[in-house]
């Protein structure tokens, strides 16, 4: 089984805080570290979000040298980073946008379709944050399998992991079959352990995890994913499925929301 070590896999390590001040004064930081097994040729996506000078480089790429897709267009300036403007009241700014979200997602369903060939899978997915990151997910996998979802929730519903709930049980049969089990994000890690000791029971020939994003500072139980999307700093996200009290799953992108937001005000 193919499993790709941490250090290739997208980290967002930092990202542009977006300040009071007007964009142009704002200091560029970072930026991300795109790994080497993207394709990034292999996904069109919907890039017409971006700024325009970076849309208007990639269109002029012919007279770019170098491969069609050079990465300079990932390295927008921080105005690309503020949300469309529905969101700009309530989201900080774009941790992760929709197009490197397509393209991490394709490429996953790739080493996903690779790992699982042949074998008689069974997708577990964690309901709730998952649904729009699953969907894409599925829809790139190109081999057999089933699927079915286990419900948790933790006590609280605003941010943070309180005591569990299970509101949906397993209903397929996975003994003897291979099982992905989805989640959102792995963030303390006592979601997935509780998860992971109601499955190991009922006896899958292999039981992995898949996480869109991992934020492995605030680990309390030792456990790693399989397959990680992005590993992220230790930030509330919100969107592409991931919720602050239920809002926010539908964004196309992750995103931060603004302290104000969070605090309740
Ligand atoms: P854990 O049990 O602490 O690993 O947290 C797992 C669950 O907490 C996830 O499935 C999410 O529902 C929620 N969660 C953790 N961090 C975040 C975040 O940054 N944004 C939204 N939800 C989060
Ligand atoms: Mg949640």
């Amino acid at each position: 089984m193919h499993r790709d070590p941490p250090s290739a896999r997208p980290q967002v390590t930092e990202y542009y805080k977006l300040s009071e001040k007007p964009p142009s004064l704002r200091k560029r930081r970072t930026l991300i570290f795109e790994p080497a097994i993207l394709n990034l040729n292999s996904s069109p996506v919907d890039e017409t979000h971006l700024n325009k000078q970076a849309g208007s480089r990639r269109r002029g790429s012919a007279a770019l040298p170098g491969p069609p897709f050079d990465k300079t267009h990932l390295k927008k300036p921080a105005h690309s980073q503020r949300p469309p403007p529905p969101w700009r009241e309530e989201i900080r700014s774009v941790l992760i946008s929709r197009a490197r979200l397509a393209r991490r997602v394709h490429a996953l369903a790739r080493q996903i379709e690779k790992d699982f060939a042949g074998g008689d899978l069974v997708i577990v997915a964690l309901l709730n944050g998952t649904v729009v990151f699953l969907a894409d997910l599925l829809r790139g996998l190109s081999l057999p399998l089933r699927l079915d979802f286990i419900g948790v929730s933790s006590y609280r519903d605003g941010a943070g992991s309180g005591g569990l709930i299970f509101t949906k049980e397993l209903r397929l049969d996975v003994s003897g079959r291979d099982v992905l089990l989805v989640d959102d994000i792995l963030d303390t890690g006592r979601t997935l352990s509780r998860v992971l000791a109601k499955l190991r029971p009922l006896q899958p020939r292999r039981l992995k995890i898949c996480v869109l994003l991992d934020k492995p500072a605030r680990r309390l139980e030792k456990i790693a994913a399989d397959y990680v999307g992005f590993t992220i700093p230790d930030e509330f996200v919100v969107g592409y499925g991931l919720d602050y009290g239920e809002k926010y799953r539908n964004l196309p992108f992750v995103g931060l929301l603004h302290p104000r937001i969070a605090q309740g005000g």
